[in-house]
């Protein structure tokens, strides 16, 4: 059996108001369509086809160079003329050769989807042509009915615009998710036509055409409404992001995480840990973050794309990205490690220190407001207050390189490229930007003058 999944993302998405298509707006951080792509790809599928109009080259340029880009193809839709011409423009790169090959349709606005409801879907319909997921629902305005017969076998859906009064009473509704045999499914979008309420094709007349021809279609029902929520403005955005976030924040106390509040953490990206993580109120995750046992984030933390070492501490309004973090050490609180930042164990970084392409060693200090920036820097090294790591001339960007148990006294200028050996001491205020041997004294400063008698100014009548 070859599985071919077809995602329908040629809509404008007028109702976003954005210049955007409405299929590459992001929940938790990435693109509704890369939510359905990914659970496609779980599937194992043979190709994933999209479907694009609005904002096409877009839509291409995201997943050019991603892990899928070999499994992606792209079928143009110029104009949106219903869901069922959406899905024939696919149709030509679909092979379709043996009776057993099936295409799943999504849709790629409706982005929760999960991989277990469509292996089922995909599983019920194995011996017949078509497939149908189902959600029974109490407000099901504007979708389109399922219409069954006395034998509660499924024979047609129905559009909201096209159904009698008594069919609108209907509860159980088209979510739009279908599985069809690859060869039925040609021959079906071959024969529709646009003659009904709205001037489409609509997908959703297959199912009175395998009826015709005799088959039986064969539907699965969800319980779960937010995996067959479509997303068409950002309200409904919203919903389907606080709703995902909840499911994630329940993922991490199941496993043990201390979380203060599960409506006030935001992971947007995939995250690791061991025993004992607690988080506090307003931390976002983003990326790839990997922790390890004990570690501790306190409030209002943003983590992108870090790994943090055993029993670590991040204290409140720390900002974290493209960092590694030794176990023990302490970060914040506002501290800010930007890429390159490598801390090794038990390193301090304290309030207003900005780090950038800096290798710390084991248990060195930057207690406050410092730039630490293309620094390699020894172990037992202390940062005094107010140092500037001058890395910029304006043009190139230089290394500064310190070397163990230097001491760097509060607004010290280290002007690079320069290099202080093992135990060097920098005395406070010093503009430095000659290296300095092994336990010597650097002192660059104006050496202090006392005016003595000197009058204050005093004011004029
Ligand atoms: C469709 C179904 C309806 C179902 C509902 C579930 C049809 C005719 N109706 O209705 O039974 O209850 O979904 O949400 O299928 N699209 C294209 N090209 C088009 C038209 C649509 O790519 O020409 C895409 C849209 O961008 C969207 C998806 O298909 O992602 C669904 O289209 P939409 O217009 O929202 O379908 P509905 O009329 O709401
Ligand atoms: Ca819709």
């Amino acid at each position: 059996m070859r599985l071919d999944v077809v995602i329908l993302a040629a809509g404008k998405g007028t109702r976003m108001h954005s210049d955007i298509p409405k299929v590459m707006h992001k929940l938790a951080g990435k693109p509704m369509i890369e939510h359905v792509v990914d659970c496609a790809a779980s599937l194992n599928a043979d190709a994933i086809h999209l479907v694009v109009g609005h904002g096409a080259d877009l839509i291409r340029d995201h997943f050019a160079g991603s892990a899928f880009a070999e499994q992606l193809a792209y079928a143009t839709q110029e104009q949106q003329l219903g869901t069922g011409h959406a899905v024939q423009q696919a149709m030509p790169s679909l092979p379709a050769r043996s009776v057993e090959d099936r295409v799943l349709i999504l849709y790629g606005d409706v982005p929760l989807v999960s991989q277990d409801t469509l292996a089922e879907l995909i599983d019920c319909a194995s011996s017949a042509p078509l497939g149908v997921l189902t959600l029974f629902t109490e407000n099901p305005e504007g979708l389109g009915r399922i219409v069954r017969d006395d034998a509660h076998a499924l024979t047609a859906i129905v559009e909201e615009r096209d159904a009698s009064e008594q069919q609108r009473g209907i509860n159980e509704i088209n979510t739009g998710i279908m599985v069809a045999s690859a060869i039925e499914l040609k021959d079906w979008l071959s024969r529709l036509s646009d003659d009904n309420a709205q001037g489409e094709y609509y997908l959703t007349d297959i199912v009175g055409l395998a009826v015709a021809d005799g088959h039986t279609v064969e539907s699965l029902t969800t319980g779960d409404e937010f995996e067959v929520q479509g997303v068409n403005d950002k309200l409904q955005l919203c919903v389907l992001e606080r709703h995902f976030q909840m499911i994630q924040a329940q993922a991490l106390l199941a496993t043990g995480v201390t979380v203060m509040d599960p409506t006030r953490v935001d992971i947007r990206g995939d995250i690791s840990y061991g025993k004992d993580l607690s988080v506090d109120i307003n931390v976002i995750f983003e990326g790839v973050v990997k922790m390890g046992n004990g570690v501790s984030i306190g409030a209002n933390c943003l983590i992108k794309d870090a790994e943090i070492g055993d029993g670590v501490t991040l204290l409140p309004g720390t900002i974290i990205d493209g960092a590694t973090i030794g176990a023990n050490a302490s970060i914040g609180p506002y501290a800010r490690l930007r890429p390159g930042t490598e801390l090794a164990a038990q390193v301090k970084i304290g309030n207003f220190v900005e780090t950038k392409k800096a290798k710390i060693g084991v248990g060195s200090k930057a207690n406050h407001l410092a730039y630490i920036g293309d620094a390699v820097i020894g172990s037992g090294s202390n940062i005094g207050a107010g140092t500037i790591f001058c890395n910029y001339d304006g043009v190139n960007k230089h290394q500064t390189v310190l070397g163990d148990d230097v001491f760097i006294g509060s607004n010290g200028v280290l002007v690079a490229p320069v290099q202080l050996e093992d135990g060097v001491f920098v005395a406070a205020g010093s503009v430095v930007n000659t290296d300095a041997p092994a336990g010597s004294l650097a002192v660059g400063r104006a050496k202090q003058r006392n005016i003595s008698g000197w009058k204050r100014p005093s004011k004029k009548d």
